[in-house]
């Protein structure tokens, strides 16, 4: 079985840093699947249409830099309702995933959609107020000027896009271990995950 992670939940929940720092710990490439919508979005608002800029993706677009600015963000949810868009993106990420040894992908329908078969499944989520208030803290070290107030609504209305859309809505695979990171430091979630990616394996490989 190929050792892929898959880490999926609601927006700013904190799992890029997670899979980041996993596919570290455990030497595997990571791709934040975030990245390929927001990069689409960014495409649109130059003027692409959705599923053009989803087929003319190429990696040297997944410079996160540029893209975080809130228009992008809230672009980047639009486009992903939209299954031509999804569809273009399908392959980028399971050839992604197939590489030998393993990978950690995280977005939002990894473990239900992209690899089903995923060694690892982990969804993880923390209260709307937390993962506003890190995301705010993010921006405004980055430099943005964004209201806590500003951010909080966006995390509330992507969510409701991501989990009540119909193409591959966000939601938890049966088989995912579920990490609430709403009390929990960045060290103490990384400690969860690495125990139930340990857990996962031994019962599965
Ligand atoms: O970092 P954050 O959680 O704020 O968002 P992201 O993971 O960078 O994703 C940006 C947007 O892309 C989300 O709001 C989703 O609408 C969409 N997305 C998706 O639909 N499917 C994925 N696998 C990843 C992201």
């Amino acid at each position: 079985m190929q050792f892929t992670i898959a880490i999926d939940g609601p927006a700013a929940a904190g799992k890029g840093t997670l899979a980041a720092q996993l596919a570290a710990y455990f030497s595997l490439p990571h791709l934040d699947t975030g990245l390929l919508y927001r990069a689409v979005g960014r495409m649109v608002l130059e003027g692409q249409t959705p599923e053009t800029a989803a087929q003319r993706l190429q990696p040297n677009d997944l410079n996160p830099s540029g893209l975080y600015t809130p228009a992008v963000t809230q672009q980047a949810s639009r486009v992903a309702e939209l299954a031509p868009v999804r569809a273009a993106l399908v392959d980028f990420q399971r050839d992604f995933a197939s590489q030998t040894g393993g990978a950690v992908l995280d977005g939002r329908d990894i473990g239900t959609v992209i690899c089903p078969q995923a060694a690892v499944k982990l969804f993880v989520t923390a209260r709307p107020e937390v993962r506003a208030e890190r995301r705010h803290r993010e921006l405004i070290s980055g430099g943005t000027k964004i209201s806590y107030a500003q951010v909080l609504q966006d995390v509330y209305e992507r969510d409701y896009r991501d989990q009540n859309r119909v193409e591959a809505p966000l939601i938890a695979a049966p088989d995912a271990t579920m990490l609430d990171t709403s009390d929990l430091s960045i060290e103490a979630v990384l400690e969860r995950a690495i125990i139930a990616v340990k857990q996962f394996s031994s019962d599965r490989l």
